[in-house]
């Protein structure tokens, strides 16, 4: 065999690296789908449907396979501006810029808006997307501050301390998930919008696992708390509940100008390929049109936490905490082996000592698929 490309002194860092990993057990590795899906994110099972890939092969043979250009060149099709318009008028906003994934809108939206001076103010268990999000922002001279996990009152002591010694023309920006992809809990946004008026600060929200699930039309957490259009920087995933890849920010058309000339992430990198954005539009219109979709998975949900006796969350999230990571993954592979695709979450994903089951419901889940993980779940934790 040839030596290795890699220099010396790299192998032997990766490879310490990778010792460290083992020694935690904390080796990260891609296996294949197998078994009932109940960890994916395809909440709405619009992944497979059909006319989404009819959708998307009609898109592929009118516009092109991909794009072949940033959207500042020639990247947007007539598909592109009937999705953002669709995305604006499901959540009430004024306009909406498509991105290529939920990564790059979070990790791209923080730097684009502060600078030196500014301050962001991030929920300890936020997406890590957000967290480099606010790298970047400190990286270019703002402040990141952390609150305690869905606790307005620290929100509110760090904003006012912060308040006390900003110097004229600082500003604030408040970034939560919706639903917290780990947990399933979701934030108060109409806490969150007083606080962030109080201080004058922007609120944005990362509804990835909101979008198609929440809300009498499914347009997310802000419309299912009443203050859907309020929120003036909404992110989105069309990868998830959409059942298609990408993502979005809907925000009033200043937020979007904005950040068309100063996202980074929006302007430096390939437009959303044809197929993609086809599929994404029919998703979004199943979405709207099969209320059916969302009551479903939720209900699935619903169903798996009262095995579990976690009351008054809705979400299609549903963790099972386990604490130590060996522990978590025996379960994930007990799980496995009696047909269910449940994956163990361990840190840095998840805090230490906070090892889990991620288990997620979708409509493409049956009733007798719930009733059997049900019962599993009852014998294999050994609940009542
Ligand atoms: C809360 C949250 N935000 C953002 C993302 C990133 O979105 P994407 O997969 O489109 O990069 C994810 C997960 O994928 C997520 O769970």
């Amino acid at each position: 065999m040839a030596d290795s490309p890699i220099p010396a002194p790299w192998l032997d860092r990766l490879q310490r690296s990778a010792e460290r990993r083992r020694a935690l057990g904390r080796e990260r590795a891609i296996h294949p789908p197998a078994g009932v899906d109940v960890c994916s994110n395809d909440y709405l099972g619009l992944r497979r449907d059909p006319r989404l890939a009819e959708a998307a092969a009609a898109a592929a043979r009118i516009h092109g396979a991909g794009m072949g250009a940033a959207r500042l060149l020639r990247g947007t099709t007539p598909l592109h501006g009937a999705l953002e318009a669709g995305l604006a008028a499901w959540k009430g906003a004024e306009a909406c810029l498509l991105f290529n994934t939920g990564y790059q809108a979070n990790a791209t939206l923080l730097p684009a808006l502060l600078g030196p001076g500014d301050a962001v103010f991030s929920d300890a268990l936020n997406h890590a997307s957000l967290v480099d999000g606010c790298r970047l922002a400190r990286a270019g001279g703002a402040a990141v501050q952390v609150y305690r996990h869905l606790d307005s009152a620290d929100l509110a002591e760090r904003m006012a301390a912060w308040r006390a010694e900003a110097g004229p023309g600082a500003l604030a920006l408040v970034a939560t998930d919706a639903v917290f992809s780990m947990d399933g809990d979701a934030a108060d946004l109409p806490a969150l919008l007083d606080l962030c008026r109080r201080f004058e600060a922007l609120l944005l929200v990362d509804e990835a696992h909101a979008t198609g699930l929440l809300g009498p039309s499914g347009a997310g957490l802000a419309e299912h708390q009443g203050v859907s259009g309020q929120v003036p920087l909404v992110m989105g995933t069309l990868g998830k509940a959409l059942g298609s890849f990408g993502a979005f920010v809907c925000a009033p058309a200043e937020l979007r100008e904005h950040l068309v000339n100063t996202a980074r992430g929006f302007i430096f990198s390939t437009a959303l390929p044809p197929p993609v954005a086809g599929a994404a539009l029919e998703g979004l219109r199943i979405a709207r049109t099969e209320p059916w979709r969302r009551a479903r998975a939720l209900a699935h949900a619903q169903r798996l936490r009262e095995v579990l006796d976690q009351p008054g969350v809705t979400s299609a999230i549903v963790p099972v905490p386990v604490g130590p990571d060996a522990e978590a993954v025996r379960l994930a592979e007990v799980l496995q082996a009696r047909g269910f695709d449940v994956r163990a979450v361990r840190p840095p994903t998840v805090p230490e000592g906070s090892s889990r089951l991620r288990i997620t419901t979708g409509a493409h889940l049956e009733e007798d698929d719930v009733a059997a993980l049900a019962a599993t779940l009852r014998e294999v934790l050994g609940l009542g």
